[in-house]
């Protein structure tokens, strides 16, 4: 039995998805009507509430983010001597899906202030065998989409590729996140904000992407159509996989869609409560908060706090984890990586995001951090950075 004590001082994990609605129902509507593969009545559901919400041509639900750049790097037709430029600040698949398609990858330093894409390191990246450019907007929070664009002025060749794995639902300067580019990807892994295990999408934002999409979506076939009734027989065409989520998650996934509004007040709610809480201690303690342009609105996916130096982000993780609070660390740098490395068009040099890599923390975060949870963070977080401090005091 536990006592209000135990409760308290129970592990605060670093993400705990939750059930908030009706997941469960709809999952076992979608076995009982025995629909449980891909374009399902409950995938035809979800993706129209992405599509409203990004104001796209169509919208392919797929097993991950991942498959979905995948996807989106078939589409480019990439030629031998083609280039990527992506963020060393993300994640391995948002290289990944461009090298295992041909491309040779430029990795870009990000910008200090929203880590995401920096454009003047990305305007000097640029050349003729540039293809495409994939843009992260870090927790949620638009990069410079502005310098970008000013970047890639008089480069119509060059297509933009948001990877908004964690941006859904934000914008930027009112735009949808993943209404940005020729082609968006998000993710519904358990520890993004909708969630259903294991899922993601393409958005497609150009009509003329819409049916070479859907046969490279289905494993090269033009299913789709015959589907709607626009051929009598479906055959294979072209290049493609197996991409589709099956209607069992996008049941799941629907269930949390039809919350969105709940799901990011609470999380609006999280962030904003680390902020009151963190901000008064921020410059004596010399670590830094999360900053969101004026022209943003985040999407609320996370909440980081740059520390001054990598010994006292490793020492409050440390101290942190002692007391029973998991924070973590976040990606480390791809260019300086074995893949990235293997794949990369050039040596890449991001010093920011080495800095950036070796400071930051993310705290626990997830939609029922309660407010004594996240007061006992704070109080590991700022316990450890004590810790470390009289450690560092001369005797
Ligand atoms: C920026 C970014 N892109 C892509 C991915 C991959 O997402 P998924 O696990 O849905 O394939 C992640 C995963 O965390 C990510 O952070």
């Amino acid at each position: 039995m536990g006592s209000a004590t135990e409760t308290a001082l129970a592990e605060i994990r670093f993400n705990r998805p939750s059930l908030e609605g009706r997941e469960l129902a709809y999952i076992k509507q979608a076995v009982e009507a025995g629909h449980t593969s891909s374009a399902g009545p409950f995938s035809a559901r979800a993706a129209e509430v992405l599509r409203a919400a990004t104001d796209a041509r169509d919208v392919l639900l797929t097993t991950s983010c991942t498959a979905a750049l995948e996807l989106s790097a078939m589409l480019l037709d990439l030629q031998p001597g083609d280039t990527v430029i992506v963020p060393s600040f993300t994640f391995s698949s948002t290289a990944l899906a461009f090298a295992r398609e041909g491309a040779r990858i430029k990795f870009c330093d990000i910008e200090p202030e929203t880590l995401g894409l920096d454009p003047q390191h990305l305007d000097a990246l640029l050349d003729d065998s540039t293809r495409a450019v994939v843009p992260v907007h870090y927790a949620g929070v638009a990069c410079d989409m502005q310098g970008v664009h000013e970047a890639l002025a008089g480069r119509g060749d060059v297509d933009i590729i948001e990877d908004n794995a964690h941006g859904l639902f934000g914008r930027w300067r009112g735009r949808p996140l993943g209404s940005l580019g020729r082609f968006s990807t998000l993710s519904f892994h358990e520890t993004k904000n909708f969630v259903c295990g294991e899922g993601g999408a393409l958005i497609i934002n150009d009509d003329l992407d819409v049916d070479r999409a859907r046969v490279l979506y289905d494993k090269g076939t033009n299913r789709r159509a015959f589907l709607l009734g626009q051929v009598d027989k479906y055959s294979w065409k072209d290049t493609g996989s197996s991409f589709g989520l099956a209607d069992t998650l996008a049941a799941y996934l629907y269930a949390q869609l039809e919350r969105r509004y709940e799901i990011l007040g609470k999380r609006r709610t999280v962030f904003d409560r680390y902020t009151e809480l963190l901000s008064p201690h921020a410059e004596e303690h010399g670590y830094r908060l999360p900053v969101v342009p004026e022209d943003c609105e985040q999407a609320y996916h996370m909440f980081y706090v740059l520390l001054p130096d990598r010994p006292t982000r490793d020492a409050v993780l440390a101290s942190m984890r002692a007391s029973g609070v998991h924070p973590t660390f976040h990606y480390v740098p791809l260019h300086s990586s074995e893949g990235g490395r293997r794949f990369a068009a050039e040596p890449g040099d991001c010093p920011v995001t080495d800095d950036i890599s070796a400071r930051l923390l993310r705290l626990p975060f997830h939609n029922n951090l309660t407010q004594t949870q996240s007061e006992r963070v704070v109080a590991a977080f700022l316990d450890g950075l004590n810790n470390r401090a009289t450690l560092e005091k001369p005797a």
